[in-house]
């Protein structure tokens, strides 16, 4: 993403499990379909992991940003996973058991899971919730990918992740969020890196908006200090 990169002061450190939270419409489909294209750009395979679009719907969305997503099929470059929320238990089961071994067969560098709050409501209680994170993060750290997670920020407190749990699994935090635009009406976008594990980066606000290129930071930083 244009200026996040800078942000962290050359992009998300190998191997990390970064989390992306926000409220809806935020960007976080968006973000990380573009975290991996632009590792398939740079020759790196990626593996989008949907408990929320089909695969058709996000096929479309990025054929509409113009995105090179089905070319990326085509190639290989790119894979899509659909775990249907429906298929609770399989669902578990596979996160539990096989899929540490596709994630290494497939030989994928980047990962991205969207929403794991759709994850969490497959289990009824918080142990399996976080068992189950767990085991995500770990197979995907296993495969030596790096990852994005994506989750619904807390409506009452959109600083925090609705489970309040995938921030504890991650290696780092961003906060997409709302802010009132300079005019004082239209509503403008910010993001904010909330931690980012061994690593010196920016604590700044900063503007962003979505485009045709994606999500992409405003370069006049509202910088409320460290
Ligand atoms: N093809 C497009 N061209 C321009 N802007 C788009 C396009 N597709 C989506 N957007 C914008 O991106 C915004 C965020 O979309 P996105 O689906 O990434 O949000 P989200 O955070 O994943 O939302 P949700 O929590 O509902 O899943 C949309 O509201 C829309 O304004
Ligand atoms: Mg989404």
């Amino acid at each position: 993403m244009a200026g996040l990169d800078e942000m962290l002061g050359g992009g998300f450190p190998r191997g990390h499990v970064v989390l992306a939270t926000g409220l809806p419409g935020t960007g976080k489909t968006c973000l990380a379909l573009q975290f991996l294209l632009s590792g398939v750009a740079a020759g790196e395979k990626g593996l989008f992991l949907s408990l929320e679009e089909e695969t058709e719907a996000l096929t479309e969305s990025a054929r509409l940003f113009g995105w090179p997503v089905e070319e990326a099929l085509r190639s290989g470059g790119l894979s899509i996973l659909r775990l249907d929320p429906k298929e609770t238990r399989g669902n578990l089961h596979r996160i539990q058991s096989e899929l540490p071994r596709e994630l290494r067969q497939l030989g994928v560098r980047r990962i991205a899971v969207d929403s794991v709050s759709l994850l969490n409501m497959l289990s009824d209680d918080e142990p399996s919730r976080r068992a189950t994170l767990f085991a995500l993060a770990a197979a995907c750290r296993g495969a030596g990918a790096t990852t994005l997670l994506t989750a619904e920020a807390d409506p009452r407190h959109p600083e925090v992740s609705r489970d309040g749990l995938s921030e504890y699994v991650s290696d780092g935090v961003l906060l997409l969020g709302y802010r009132p635009a300079e005019d004082g009406h239209r509503v403008g976008l910010s993001l904010r890196i909330l931690k980012m594990r061994r690593t010196a980066h920016l604590r700044s606000v900063q503007p962003y908006v979505i485009g045709p290129h994606g999500l992409v930071l405003d370069a006049r930083a509202v910088d409320f200090g460290p």
